[in-house]
């Protein structure tokens, strides 16, 4: 006898990406991103005018995905969505769509945590992507959140360590800023990066608990750095950009690796997976892997597109969710704030 297909949409409207993924088993048979593009004009995302694009974006995102998935809407067995954490405006709109879509299509309800759907990516069903086993650590790294976090299963999750001030991709997205890229930064800091060298310039390393993170003295460090090199020569940015961004990008990926040996040493945990958008930067993706012949750990990095926002990792923690029968209620509510143990 075949096993029985489990179809699981998945809505992600956490940010100023929509997207909408269906599943089929954990496999993922559709995933589409609608990127805002509205908000780089702006330095930064501009929480009103995602919420109006959400609202644009959210029934033809929806519509394609389950075009794409090649499956007819009623053979939906559930629908996972973001309840948080993420801008209000946003998440309200993702929220009340599954809301709705689900009490039409007469299927259950399943509100997703986004700092667990990131991880929870590790476990969409992909060839030469084996999971990791529990307990294991991951690094999640993304605009909003800097942690380690310990996994025992797939809802049962511990902060070790978290950042005190700025996110890492606040720090990439800020560096950016000051170097007068366009928002968001982290990717052009990686591409610019590709080809400078990363010891051209030196960064002090901030001196905080040994699994905590902070990247707001690194920021100011960048900032001061620059303006003293503009200062003497006006053309500093435009000569250096190469060197200036692999050096930043250096130095980041070592305090995060830094805390990633602190950890491991601590819980004695050598299964080691990063999740997040900042986990799509090439540097930490290649130091993690050199780690596994280094340090002898065992290694678990997305595909590059479950690193940003996306709806497959919601799906795929809604059809975890949907194993263990864990459903929500219509009167769920959306929320801003939200960790990634609740
Ligand atoms: O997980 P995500 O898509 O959204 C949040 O939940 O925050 O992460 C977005 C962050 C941004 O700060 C972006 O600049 C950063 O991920 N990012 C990168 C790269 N790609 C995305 N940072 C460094 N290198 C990259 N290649
Ligand atoms: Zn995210």
């Amino acid at each position: 006898m075949s096993k029985k297909s489990i179809y699981i949409l998945g809505i992600e409207s956490s940010c100023d990406d929509t997207s909408a993924a269906v599943l089929c088993n954990g496999k993922v048979l559709s995933n589409v991103v609608a990127n805002q593009e509205i908000h780089t004009a702006y330095g930064g995302v501009v929480p009103e005018l995602a919420s109006r694009a959400h609202q644009q974006n959210i029934i033809p995102v929806v519509q394609q995905a389950i075009q794409k998935a090649n499956i007819d809407k009623n053979q939906l067995k559930a629908i996972a969505f973001t309840q948080g954490p993420g801008l209000m405006g946003s998440l309200l709109v993702g929220t009340s769509f599954a809301k709705s879509f689900a009490i039409g299509l007469n299927v259950p309800l399943i509100a997703v945590n986004h700092m667990q759907a990131h991880i929870l990516a590790h476990f969409i069903d992909e060839e030469n992507h084996p999971k990791p086993p529990f307990p294991f650590l991951c690094l999640t790294i993304s605009g909003g959140h800097t942690q380690i976090v310990k996994i025992t299963d797939y809802f049962s999750m511990e902060i070790l360590g978290a950042t005190l001030d700025d996110a890492v991709g606040e720090a990439f997205d800020k560096s950016a800023k000051i170097l007068g890229l366009p928002y968001p930064g982290g990717p052009l800091i990686d591409k610019y990066a590709q080809l400078g060298n990363p010891k051209a310039y030196q960064f002090t390393k901030p001196k905080v608990g040994k699994l905590a993170f902070s990247f707001s003295g690194l920021k100011t460090g960048i900032l001061r750095f620059i303006q003293k090199g503009v200062a003497e020569n006006s053309n500093f940015i435009n000569e250096n950009l190469n060197d200036i961004c692999a050096s930043i990008q250096y130095t980041i990926v070592e305090i995060l690796m830094d805390k990633l040996k602190n950890a491991v040493k601590e819980t004695g945990i050598k299964h080691i997976a990063i999740a997040g958008g900042v986990s799509a930067n090439s540097e930490i993706r290649k130091v993690l892997k050199q780690a596994e012949k280094k340090y002898g750990w065992t290694t678990y990095i997305p595909k590059f597109e479950y690193t940003t926002d996306n709806a497959a990792m919601i799906a795929i923690a809604g059809y975890l969710s949907y194993q263990q029968g864990i459903f929500s209620s219509t009167d769920v509510v959306s929320k801003a704030r939200m960790k990634v143990d609740e």
